[in-house]
C-alpha cells in the first residue's frame, strides 16, 4: 500500500528559530576530498540524510575509514594523494546524482577497476554530460549499450589524464565538480569554461586542501599538484545549513501570514543565493544577520516574516543558483499576486523526476489551472484558491517538501511517498510539524 502523509494546516503564524541541517553539497564533498588526505579529519554538521550516506559508503568501499562520533559529526582518515583501493564489490550511488558524478570524475584517473550502480531514479539520468569531458581526457568508461547507463564500469588506462580545456553545455556543478576531480590527477592543468556559473563548493574546499584553483569570468582552471604533500586537509571543516533545506522555511513563513522565523547558520554562498534574491524580488521580508566565513564558505543567520508577496519572471542566467529550488518557489508564486514566468529552467527535467511536468501535475491536482507547463518552464498563476486532496511525491525529496508547506499554508494535504524527504532532510516533517503544532497552541 503507498504510504500517504496527512499535513495538517498550520492555523496560524509559525515562529521562533530553527536549526537548518548540513549542506548536502558541502557534507558530499567534505568526505570525498577528506578521503584522499593522510590525516584524520573531523567534520561537523554533516548532513546525516540518503545522499550523504551514499557517499560514505562508497568512500568506505575504497578504504577510506569513516567513523561516526554522533549522527551529524564524523571523522574521515584516508591513506593519502594515492591511496583509494580497488572496491571489492559495485559501488552503489543510490538516488544520488552528486555521488555518482563526482564519484566518477575522481576514479577515471585511479590505477584500478570499479564498477557503479544506483536506483531506478538515478538510472534514468544523463550521464553522457559527464563522460564526454571524461573521455577526452582519456578515461575508459563504459556503460550499457542502450545509453551508456548504469551500470558503470570505470577501466583503468595505465598512464596519467590529460589535462583538457572544457566548454561545457551545461552550467553543472556536478559536470564541473567530476572534471576538476580528474583534473586533479592529471598532467597538465585544466579548465572548465559553464554558460552560467554553477555552484563552487569544489573549487573552494579545493583551495582550501592546497589546491591551486583559479576562476576567471566563466571559467575555472585546476592545477595538480606536483608533489602529494601539496594536498593538506585541514583537520575541522563545519558544514553549514543548507540554503535549499532553508528554502523550504523561508517560503513557508513568507506566506504563512503572522510568521516571524530565524534561521541559523545558514550557508549564504553566492552562487547558491538565487532563492534570496527572488523572494526579495516578490517582495518577502528576508534579512541576513550575524554574517561569517567558515573554511571559505559565507554563512549567516536569516531572519524572514510574513509578506504579500507578487509574481515576478525569471530565467536561465540566475537558474544554477537556485535550480534546486523551483518546486518551493512555485509555491511562492502560486501564493502571490499575479503571474509568475520562469523559463530556462531545462535541466528541471532531468533531476530525481521531471520536476517541471511534476509540479504542474501536482500542484494543479489542489488547485486547478494555476500552473502551464511551457518546454523549458512554468507559467504560474498566483491568489488561485489551493484545496486539500492527495497528491503524489514522485519519490522525490523536493517535490515532498515543497507540496508539504503548500498544504500548510493552505487547507492542509495528503503526500503520497512522503519518505523521500530523508534523501536530504530526514527531520524535515518533524520541524514542520512543531512549527504547526505551535502555532496551534
Ligand atoms: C549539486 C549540483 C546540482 C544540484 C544538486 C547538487 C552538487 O546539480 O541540483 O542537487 O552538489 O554539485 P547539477 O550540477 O547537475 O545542476
Amino acid at each position: 500500500m503507498t504510504e500517504v502523509k496527512k499535513i495538517a494546516p498550520a492555523l496560524c503564524g509559525w515562529t521562533g528559530e530553527i536549526d537548518i541541517p548540513g549542506d548536502k553539497s558541502i557534507s558530499h564533498r567534505s568526505v570525498m576530498l577528506a578521503g584522499l588526505g593522510s590525516t584524520p579529519v573531523h567534520i561537523k554538521n554533516f548532513l546525516h540524510a540518503a545522499d550523504c550516506l551514499s557517499t560514505v559508503g562508497v568512500m568506505r568501499a575504497l578504504g577510506t575509514r569513516v567513523d561516526f562520533l554522533k549522527e551529524d559529526e564524523l571523522t574521515v582518515t584516508g591513506r593519502g594523494f594515492r591511496g583509494l583501493s580497488e572496491p571489492a564489490s559495485i559501488l552503489d550511488a543510490g538516488n544520488s546524482g552528486t555521488t555518482l558524478r563526482l564519484m566518477i570524475g575522481l576514479l577515471a584517473p585511479q590505477p584500478f577497476f570499479s564498477v557503479f550502480t544506483g536506483d531506478a531514479s538515478l538510472s534514468r539520468r544523463p550521464i553522457g554530460r559527464v563522460l564526454r569531458p571524461l573521455s577526452a581526457m582519456g578515461a575508459r568508461i563504459y556503460g550499457r549499450s542502450d545509453n551508456n547507463n548504469l551500470p558503470l564500469s570505470i577501466v583503468p588506462t595505465g598512464r596519467k589524464l590529460n589535462g583538457i580545456t572544457y566548454d561545457s553545455p551545461v552550467a553543472s556543478a556536478q559536470v564541473k565538480s567530476a572534471v576538476l576531480l580528474a583534473g586533479l590527477y592529471a598532467d597538465a592543468p585544466t579548465s572548465v569554461t559553464e554558460p552560467f556559473v554553477s555552484r563552487d563548493h569544489t573549487e573552494r574546499m579545493l583551495t582550501g586542501f592546497g589546491i591551486r584553483v583559479e576562476r576567471t569570468g566563466r571559467s575555472v582552471h585546476i592545477f595538480p599538484p606536483e608533489h602529494e604533500e601539496e594536498y593538506r586537509p585541514p583537520e575541522e571543516i563545519t558544514v553549514p545549513g543548507d540554503i535549499s533545506s532553508a528554502a523550504y522555511f523561508l517560503v513557508g513563513a513568507s506566506i504563512i501570514a503572522g510568521s516571524r522565523l530565524l534561521l541559523k547558520n545558514v550557508g549564504v554562498n553566492p552562487t547558491r543565493t538565487g532563492i534570496l534574491d527572488i523572494l526579495n524580488e516578490m517582495g518577502a521580508h528576508i534579512s541576513q544577520r550575524n554574517e561569517r566565513t567558515s573554511g571559505g564558505e559565507r554563512m549567516a543567520d536569516l531572519s524572514v516574516e510574513a509578506a504579500d508577496l507578487h509574481g515576478v519572471r525569471f530565467g536561465a542566467d540566475i537558474m544554477p543558483r537556485l535550480i534546486d529550488e523551483i518546486p518551493i518557489l512555485a509555491v511562492a508564486a502560486i501564493s502571490a499576486e499575479g503571474d509568475t514566468v520562469i523559463t530556462g529552467a531545462g535541466e528541471l527535467r532531468v533531476k530525481e523526476t521531471d520536476r517541471l511536468h511534476a509540479i504542474a501535475t501536482e500542484f494543479g491536482k489542489v488547485s486547478q489551472g494555476s500552473v502551464e507547463e511551457l518546454e523549458d518552464g512554468l507559467v504560474i498563476h498566483g491568489k488561485r484558491p489551493v484545496h486539500g486532496g492527495q497528491v503524489d511525491s514522485h519519490g522525490d525529496h523536493r517535490m515532498a517538501m515543497s507540496l508539504a508547506v503548500l498544504g500548510a499554508a493552505a487547507g492542509g494535504i495528503d503526500i503520497e511517498d512522503p519518505s523521500s524527504v530523508n534523501i536530504s532532510y530526514p527531520s524535515f516533517f518533524t520541524q514542520l510539524e512543531r512549527l504547526s503544532k505551535a502555532s496551534e497552541e
